[in-house]
């Protein structure tokens, strides 16, 4: 099975572009067929778009970028209103942050990938009329590869 890699990016200071190169990251690996999404652990500053929904300006670029629909992906933990550093924003308002809460988000967004990617790759399978107990890894695990393999009636 081929896990899913994982980029920190960063940068010293605010509007250096983090969000830009992230974005820009992100639509670069899907243009060569593979899968990413952007994850960013706290956000400050929202806004309510033309539907009325609270969002932030950086997770829609990073949800627009990874081709998700509004809502299909949690890509952020601690969501905060006021458009200051997160740091002071989450002790005026008493927001505790935990690092154990972002790594399990991401964490699940990680199997969710790993999970799409082995669909991605029983479905190539699939459609190469080839065999599946060769395409598929070996974990057994998640019931996705049972499924996918009756449901294609081979091996
Ligand atoms: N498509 C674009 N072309 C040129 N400049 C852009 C474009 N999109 C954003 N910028 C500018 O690039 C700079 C970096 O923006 P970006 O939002 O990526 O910074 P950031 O490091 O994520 O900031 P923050 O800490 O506020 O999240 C900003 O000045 C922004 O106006
Ligand atoms: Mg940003």
């Amino acid at each position: 099975m081929s896990f899913p890699a994982g980029f920190f990016i960063t940068g010293t200071d605010t509007e250096v572009g983090k969000t830009l190169v992230s974005g820009a990251f992100i639509l670069k690996i899907r243009a060569q067929g593979g899968k990413a999404v952007g994850f960013k652990p706290v956000v400050a500053g929202t806004y309510k778009d033309a539907k009325g929904v609270v969002v932030n300006e950086d997770l829609e670029t990073l949800r627009i970028a990874s081709h998700l629909n509004p809502g299909q992906m949690e890509l952020c933990p601690y969501v905060l209103n006021m458009p200051a550093a997160p740091h002071l924003v989450a002790a005026a308002i008493g927001q505790e942050m935990e690092m154990e809460m972002e790594m399990e988000m991401e964490m699940e967004m990680e199997m969710e990938m790993e999970m799409e990617m082995e669909m991605d790759r029983i479905m190539q399978c699939t459609s190469q009329n080839t065999d599946s107990k060769r395409c598929c890894s070996g974990r057994r695990g998640p019931g996705v590869f049972n499924s996918a393999k009756q449901d294609s009636g081979l091996g």
